[in-house]
């Protein structure tokens, strides 16, 4: 699939790009991402990407002439003909990115990511895109960059062939709406006198399968009530 992120600042995205299970999928060729400098779109000698509200208040908003044209750019370079390409715009005024969200996205073909900085976007931007509006959590960043991050790595790890055989998507937290794995434990079995659960140690699948079956209820429960897992 192609993600193509439009952002005033695409130096941001190179180690997240390049590391880890990101890197491996673009390299395996599953993800293929484009980043596109919104101010490469700009036609003033200054190259200003943000302006003053109309009506006065604080802070300074993108302008609609690049941050559109932009996203032109890329549809027309990088869209697949004959499929529709999803263009999500960063905002905390968006709605909550989840899991389930994460799993639509990786059945798309092409998603155009579009990152707002200083107070937000010129409205014409979305009259103009009409986009899906998205927020990855209740408080505001300083622009859409790391969201963007957070998006592209979500969806890129639920693509077929981007986690190793070691790394599965389907038994993990969130896999199903509010659950939370059991907790895990690796060698040695005693550390600072802290013991992996004798159920683990057993040998016996069925025994371990209703301990972790158990314990994720529990965790489960604890974390929809806001507390500790
Ligand atoms: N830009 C600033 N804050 C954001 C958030 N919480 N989600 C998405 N984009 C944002």
């Amino acid at each position: 699939m192609r993600i193509d992120i439009a952002t005033l600042f695409p130096g941001m995205f190179a180690e997240v790009l390049d590391q880890s299970i990101l890197g491996r999928a673009r390299r395996a060729g599953v993800l293929d991402v484009g980043l596109f400098d919104i101010r490469d779109f700009t036609s003033d000698r200054h190259r200003s990407a943000d302006d003053r509200p109309y009506g006065g208040g604080p802070g300074m908003l993108l302008r609609p002439e690049p941050v559109v044209l932009c996203v032109e750019r890329i549809l027309a370079e990088r869209g697949v003909s004959g499929r529709r390409s999803r263009v999500v715009l960063l905002t905390p005024a968006g709605r909550a990115f989840g899991q389930a969200e994460a799993r639509e996205f990786a059945a798309e073909i092409h998603i155009v990511l579009v990152c707002g900085r200083y107070e937000g976007f010129d409205q014409r931007v979305i009259d103009a895109l009409r986009p899906d509006l998205l927020s990855v959590g209740p408080y505001v960043l300083s622009g859409g960059e790391i969201a963007a991050m957070a998006v592209t790595d979500a969806v890129a790890r639920l693509l077929p062939g981007a986690l190793g055989d070691a790394e599965s998507a389907s038994v993990e937290t969130h896999a199903e709406p509010g659950v939370v794995e059991a907790p895990q434990y690796t060698r040695p079995p005693e550390w600072r006198g802290l013991r992996v659960p004798e159920e683990l140690l057993s040998g016996d699948h069925a025994r371990i399968a209703r301990w972790r079956a158990e314990e994720s209820r529990k965790r489960s429960l604890r974390t929809q009530d806001g507390r500790r897992p």
